[in-house]
């Protein structure tokens, strides 16, 4: 037998008993007449002792166990003298009468510790090794308890569990496809799937109404903290449903989730329409857990002789309570050129500091008066002490470029605390996106998306310009500052979903050639549907307050999408490549 208890389990009732252990040496002290090593598993860290006047062959042998040694001990169980009150199990220590090494280690070339020595990508390419420490076991053990949560709750109600193939046709959802090829179809490719859409689609016309999935879902898109090319979603879909039962639907996942796993009881979530959050904040994802929100200062700064100003479609600016001491010039300047990195590309940045005696001091004082600077700091609400931060120029970069400085002033500031959620459900996105570049219509959300039913009649009639300002019935859950999860009323009509992909540039053939399984499906007796997608990792992070999702990840790919473990992506046989019939060789020599 290996072991009668493991690392975590054996307390002051254990005391007198013999017990056997099994695990990872964590770390040796050697003082001489005893030495003390931590044993550790996956549920924690045990003492033993080895004391030389009673076994000094057994304590020379203990002395030369590496870190990561895996040994088996049996011991009797006592009270510790100096307590650990750290440690679940510090209050006792195993006084060791056997030891077998069942497996030796060469030193790890990190420390597993909860604060490691090791980069990104070492922790990566020796993941079992960084596994070993707490903060990634409990992040993936977080992960699993919110899975079996998610499946509690939705069978719960009602949902059904239904696995979608893997490798399908490419859908355009925005991210470029993974491809696969057939050997049996020579020449032709399988994509992997970006999300299982058109197949939760489906199942609603197959009758199967209440679907959800966790799965996994492939994007070739460049990458980032809250991003992976493989990633895992709760996917749901619902028949006969409207907007408002879907969201009351998941909202009620959600408030489950964080109830069950984390103990927080969320509040009833707000709703902002994306129109409103653009305004607010400048962008659709805002995070709620502070305020800050823009004031436009249109009114009150043109017209004033400040040319930068007058030429703008938008003056717009926040107020930073308190931080007008906390700035010198030099910290202005420096906050100036950050916000003229190429990222954010701002050209400048107005400031006004409220000082205590009701004057003000400003980098545009030669502009404006302080009875004109008064109104500003009246339409901020800014009191003595704070700084307003002011941008201008055209509506929507300026809104992008106010928003990064929002976010990072929270962040100065330490505003976005930790253990606090902030959820809302951003509402009524644009049904269409115009890319100047590209001189096409990209969907906001997905072409699958349903206009609203006020705007069903213009877009099947209107002109160009009314297809910009087309409203969706698309929604976003949105948890301090960061998408978790987005989804929409489907079209349902064939008609209509003809026409969308005709606004989206599709030809008829193309759209029949793409999606004619579903169009064809359409003329089977479509019900009314919609539904969601959260991204199962991004809620495993923010749930933790942790901006990278990859510690929820058992392994995850790096920033050029590499697996640092297994090496991958890799070449591949030429022979592989011939039975594939992609001759790379052949073709070269064919083309050159
Ligand atoms: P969407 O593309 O908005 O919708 O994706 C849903 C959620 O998945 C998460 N997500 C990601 N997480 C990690 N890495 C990525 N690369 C990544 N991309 C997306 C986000 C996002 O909110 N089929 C639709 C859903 C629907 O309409 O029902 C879809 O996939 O949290």
């Amino acid at each position: 037998m290996y072991r009668t208890h493991n690392c975590g389990e054996l307390r002051m009732e254990h005391i007198g008993q013999e017990v056997t252990l099994s695990g990872w040496v964590q770390i040796s002290r050697d003082f001489g007449g005893m030495t003390f090593i931590d044993l550790r598993d996956r549920y924690g860290i045990t003492q033993l002792v080895f004391n030389m006047e009673d076994d000094a062959d057994l304590c020379a042998r203990a002395r030369k166990l590496g870190r990561e040694f895996v040994i088996k001990i049996t011991g009797k169980v006592r009270e510790r003298s100096n307590k650990n009150p750290n440690r679940a199990t510090g209050d006792i220590e195993i006084e060791v009468s056997e030891m077998a090494i069942l497996n030796a280690s060469k030193t790890p070339p990190f420390t597993i510790e909860d604060e490691s020595d090791g980069g990104d990508d070492l922790r990566m390419k020796y993941r079992y090794l960084d596994i070993r420490r707490n903060p990634v076991k409990e992040s993936l053990m977080f992960r699993s308890n919110l899975a079996i949560e998610v499946r509690k709750h939705l069978s719960g109600q009602g949902f059904v569990e239904v696995e979608t193939p893997v490798l399908i046709k490419s859908t355009p959802e925005g991210a470029r496809d993974f491809v696969v090829p057939s050997r049996m179809n020579q020449g032709q490719f399988y994509a992997l799937p970006q999300s299982p859409q058109t197949f939760k689609q489906i199942l609603m016309v197959a009758g199967m109404d209440r679907y959800f999935q966790i799965v996994k879902c492939f994007r070739d898109e460049d990458l980032r903290a809250d991003r992976q090319p493989e990633f895992t979603q709760i996917d749901c879909e619902m028949a006969f449903v409207t907007q408002e039962e879907i969201l009351n639907t998941f909202e009620g996942l959600t408030k489950h989730l964080f109830k069950q796993t984390l103990g927080v009881e969320l509040p009833d979530f707000p709703r902002m329409q994306y129109d409103e959050a653009m305004r607010r904040y400048g962008s659709d994802k805002p995070d709620l857990r502070f305020g800050m929100e823009f004031v436009e200062l249109n009114e009150l700064a043109q017209n004033k002789g400040f040319v930068v100003f007058d030429n703008a479609e938008l003056v717009v600016g926040i107020c930073a309570e308190g931080q007008a001491e906390a700035y010198s010039n030099k910290d202005i300047k420096k906050l100036t050129e950050w916000m003229q990195r190429p990222q954010i590309g701002a050209k400048g940045l107005v400031y006004v500091k409220v000082n205590a005696d009701g004057t003000f001091k400003s980098s545009v004082g030669k502009f404006f008066n302080d009875e004109q600077l008064a109104e500003w700091a009246k339409a901020f609400g800014a009191k003595a002490g704070d700084m307003l931060l002011i941008l201008s120029g055209e509506t929507e970069k300026t809104r992008k470029q106010l928003n990064e400085l929002r976010l990072e002033m929270g962040r100065r500031m330490g505003l976005m605390k930790k253990g606090d959620f902030k959820p809302l459900w951003v509402v009524d996105f644009p049904l269409l996106e115009w890319d100047e570049d590209s001189e096409r219509f990209h969907a906001m959300h997905h072409p699958f998306t349903s206009p609203k039913k006020e705007d069903v009649e213009r877009m099947l009639n209107g002109d160009h310009e009314t297809m910009k300002s087309l409203k969706a019935d698309a929604y976003d859950l949105v948890i301090n500052g960061s998408e978790i999860g987005g989804g929409s009323i489907r079209i349902h009509d064939r008609e209509l979903q003809s026409k969308n992909f005709k606004l989206l540039g599709f030809t008829a053939e193309e759209a029949e050639d793409q999606f004619g399984f579903l169009l064809g499906a359409f003329e089977y007796g479509a019900p009314p549907h919609g539904g969601i997608a959260f991204g199962f990792d991004r809620l495993c992070a923010v749930m933790n307050g942790q901006s990278t999702i990859r510690d929820y990840i058992a392994f995850p790919k790096n920033n050029q999408g590499r697996d640092m473990m297994i090496d991958a992506p890799s070449v591949i046989h030429q022979e592989q490549l011939e039975e594939l019939g992609i001759d790379l060789v052949k073709q070269e020599e064919e083309v050159g």
